[in-house]
């Protein structure tokens, strides 16, 4: 039995390994609210580069997070970090900028503790809103932040397959660059969680992946 009051499906991977379209779908099919934790450190990434602050300046990183208060707001089933009162959008967030400096800052412990209850907390949110459940998807779901999670599930796509994905959203991303910080990182680096059931989804259609994954979720003695 889960200690948590509603279910969590906790889903992790790398960069562009059709972690964000699988989470969606999966929350919409079971009308559970999505998180994407991978926005939390970006939204974090894109308030400290509008102070002028650089992942290389460890204090100024802490001085300036003591100045960032976090807002959640729910639109239809999906959960958005706000900072300052402030909700960035996707522009601003999936920025060349931002995606050159997001793993640098998420490489940073004080950054992770600063995003860690908030992200815990989202079970709170999801019981407020009326959710059965949550789907969060990240790099350290499954191993840090709820490795008590009923269901957790690691994406894995080979590197092909993801530069093609990208390239087709028509993003300017270093997604390998990415990827070789956040699993060489210390602190929570993305790895597949003791555990975790693994998908490679460069075998699969998008489709046939949720339809796994939804057959897992609600067949768990299988
Ligand atoms: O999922 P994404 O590509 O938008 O994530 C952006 C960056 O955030 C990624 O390079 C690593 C970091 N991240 C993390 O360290 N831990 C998470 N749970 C989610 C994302």
């Amino acid at each position: 039995m889960s200690k948590h009051p509603i279910t969590i499906i906790a889903i992790d991977g790398g960069a562009a390994t059709g972690k964000s379209s699988t989470s969606c779908a999966i929350a919409k099919k079971l009308e559970f609210l999505h998180v994407d934790t991978g926005a939390h450190y970006r939204t974090v990434t894109f308030a400290l580069n509008q102070a002028g602050i650089s992942p290389k300046d460890l204090d100024a990183v802490t001085e300036g997070l003591e100045t960032l208060n976090l807002g959640t707001s729910v639109k239809g089933q999906q959960a958005f970090l706000s900072i300052n009162g402030h909700e960035p959008n996707d522009s601003e967030i999936r920025s060349p900028h931002v995606n050159g400096a997001v793993a640098y800052f998420a490489a940073i412990p004080s950054v992770r503790k600063f995003l860690f209850e908030y992200q815990r907390g989202q079970v709170k949110m999801a019981q407020k809103h009326g959710f059965k459940g949550l789907v969060m998807e990240g790099r350290d779901i499954g191993s840090v932040i709820f490795p008590d999670a009923p269901f957790r599930f690691y994406l894995h796509a080979d590197a092909e397959t993801r530069s093609l994905r990208r390239k087709k959203q028509g993003q300017e991303d270093a997604i390998q660059q990415r990827d070789a910080i956040d699993t060489s990182r210390k602190e929570a680096p993305l790895k597949c969680p003791e555990g975790a059931i693994v998908v490679d989804t460069s075998e699969h259609t998008l489709e046939q992946v949720i339809a796994l994954l939804l057959q897992i979720i609600r067949n768990p003695q299988d």
